[in-house]
């Protein structure tokens, strides 16, 4: 029997966003589901019930009636205890529950005997995960309404010009912390037309700064700020000090900030104080991005735009909920890649796999029992040593499996195999014609030459590789069509007719790796546009 997936409608305040999406509801029911969405749970979002409707979701009046049909519930918020109370025994839930701060919320789901997946507790530094990545893909909705926001509150330009009127200089922006959100908010005023800076505890960001338009601002202080999973640590006093001063410094220069800063876990670090507020130019802007978790500015209200000594801070915790048709979009996208790996059988019931990482990182309640926190992640394997500068001789390497073993051959083996080759070389020069003796020497040469090519590539660059080798390829499909070509008038040499054959095995091979290379191109080529 298919399971039924519910989407109720969010009920935390002002909370626009929708978990599913019309679109994602197609997907779903391709994926062997049924698909519940409770009436006007898309409004805020601007999905209509009818289209709801329209792409297959059946609609459903009233969150009761909502909750009790559904095995699945997909949600945003984590459910309020009203809602825990209306899952079905035994359900399963996937919504952000932030497990580490609601303790509470966890016991009275684990009552239900629910299956629990909070998709904020996805390990993040797989790389098979981020399709799932929920928290990145709203940070970035965030990230860039941050600097609409500050666009909208601050009375210039954001890019430079020269009018017939004179000159106006582009807006200067600093944004501090330079996480998901923050390398969302440097794209977005680079492109916009500002001079961006920005700052980061973690020194492994700067170069990402860069690649977005963005200047990275170094605290002039020696001190590695990454404390593991791409979060940061808390900072020793004397480099908080040394920051503090540069950040003095940029407050007196720019004429917006972002402050985006955060440690996982942690009330937001103080970067911003009442004295640098105060030292901004009149008309300046501050967008606390961390407001919810206490702010990086001493003066942010949260939830609120506040004007103090000229500088408008503006202080709002639903930034994402600003773009609520966008971040609800992307936020089903990613429900929906999960579901993807919770039904790999694409039969309308899924398998929650503890053995795999990331849904393991995910459960954080299982059939009752609460699972969180998972172990802790498995250590990335020891990159392999360095390969051996190859000691074998090109015909000995010649009889090597795919992908070339590691295994040092043990020495009187190598020898034997050494007198083998050197006896086979022999027994050919001594009773192979001259004319194949030649061809024979380039085969021998070209087939060491590619060994040594393909196989000491690494992965990362088997790409520009195929470049290459589809040059080699097309040099094979001309020798090889001059052996299919009828002879020309006079000419005794025709190839016999088993060459012929071979000749189009060639060009068919040669075929096949040049359109795959150009294939392969193109996709990488396609990563990199806009
Ligand atoms: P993240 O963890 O990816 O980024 C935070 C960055 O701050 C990290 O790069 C970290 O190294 C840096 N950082 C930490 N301490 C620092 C310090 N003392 N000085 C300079 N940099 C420091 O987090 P993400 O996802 O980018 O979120 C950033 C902030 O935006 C969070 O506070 C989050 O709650 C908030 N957010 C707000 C939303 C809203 O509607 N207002 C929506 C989404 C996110």
């Amino acid at each position: 029997m298919p399971l039924t997936i519910g989407v109720p409608r969010e009920v935390f305040a002002g909370e626009k966003r929708v978990a599913t999406v019309p679109d994602v509801v197609e997907k779903l029911i391709k994926l062997g589901f049924k698909v519940a969405v409770e009436s006007g749970a898309g409004d805020a979002a601007n999905f209509s019930d009818e289209v709801y409707r329209t792409a297959g979701a059946e609609i459903v009046d009233g969150a009761a009636k909502l909750w009790a049909g559904s095995d699945i519930v997909f949600k945003v918020r984590g459910p309020s205890s009203e809602e825990v109370g209306l899952l079905r025994d035994g359900g399963t839930l996937v919504s952000f529950i932030w497990p580490a701060q609601n303790p509470d919320l966890l016991k009275q789901l684990a009552t239900k005997k629910a299956t629990v997946l909070a998709i904020d507790s996805l390990p993040r530094t797989l790389s098979r995960a981020q399709k799932m990545d929920a928290l990145t893909s709203q940070a970035g909705v965030a990230g860039y309404r941050a600097v609409i926001e500050a666009a909208n509150a601050f009375g210039r330009f954001f890019n430079g010009q020269i009018t017939a009127a004179g000159k106006v200089p582009p807006a200067k922006v600093f944004v501090a912390g330079a996480g998901v959100a923050g390398l969302a908010a440097i794209g977005t005023a680079a492109g916009l037309g500002a001079i961006v800076r920005a700052n980061d505890t973690r020194a492994e960001v700067a170069d990402q700064v860069v690649s977005l338009g963005g200047e990275f601002v170094k605290v002039d202080y020696e001190e590695e700020g990454s404390g593991g999973g791409g979060y940061a640590k808390v900072m020793s006093e004397g480099f908080q000090q040394a920051q503090r001063e540069m950040y003095a410094k940029q407050a007196k220069e720019v004429d917006i900030i972002i402050t985006t800063a955060l440690i996982p876990g942690k009330p937001a670090p103080k970067l911003i104080t009442a004295d640098m507020v105060k030292s901004m130019k009149p008309g300046s802007v501050i967008v606390d991005m961390a407001a919810e978790q206490g702010g990086n500015c001493e003066l942010t209200e949260p939830g609120q735009v506040a004007v103090k000594h000229g500088v408008t801070i503006v202080g709002y915790t639903d930034l994402v909920s600003r773009l609520a048709r966008q971040s609800s979009t992307l936020y089903s996208s990613n429900l929906f890649r999960l579901t993807e790996e919770l039904c790999k059988t694409k039969d309308g019931i899924i398998d929650v796999n503890m053995e795999d990482e990331a849904i393991r990182g995910l459960t954080v309640i299982k059939e009752g029992s609460i699972t969180w926190p998972p172990p802790a992640p498995k250590l990335p394997a020891a990159p392999p040593a360095a390969a051996k500068p190859a000691a074998a001789a090109p015909a000995a390497k010649k009889g090597h499996g795919h992908g070339g073993s590691s295994e040092p051959m043990p020495g009187n083996k190598l020898a034997i195999m050494f007198g083998v080759v050197a006896a086979l070389f022999w027994f050919v020069g001594a009773n192979a014609p001259a004319a194949f003796l030649a061809h024979f020497t380039v085969f021998v040469l070209a087939c060491f030459v590619g060994y040594m090519v393909v196989w000491n590539v690494k992965p990362a660059l088997h790409t520009p590789l195929m470049s290459v080798t589809n040059a080699i390829s097309s040099i094979i499909a001309i020798g090889a069509l001059v052996q299919i070509a009828p002879p020309l008038a006079g000419d005794l040499a025709r190839p016999e007719e088993w060459i012929r054959w071979l000749a189009v095995g060639g060009i068919v091979l040669a075929t096949i790796n040049m359109f795959g290379g150009f294939a392969v191109t193109q996709r990488m080529l396609a990563m990199f546009r806009k």
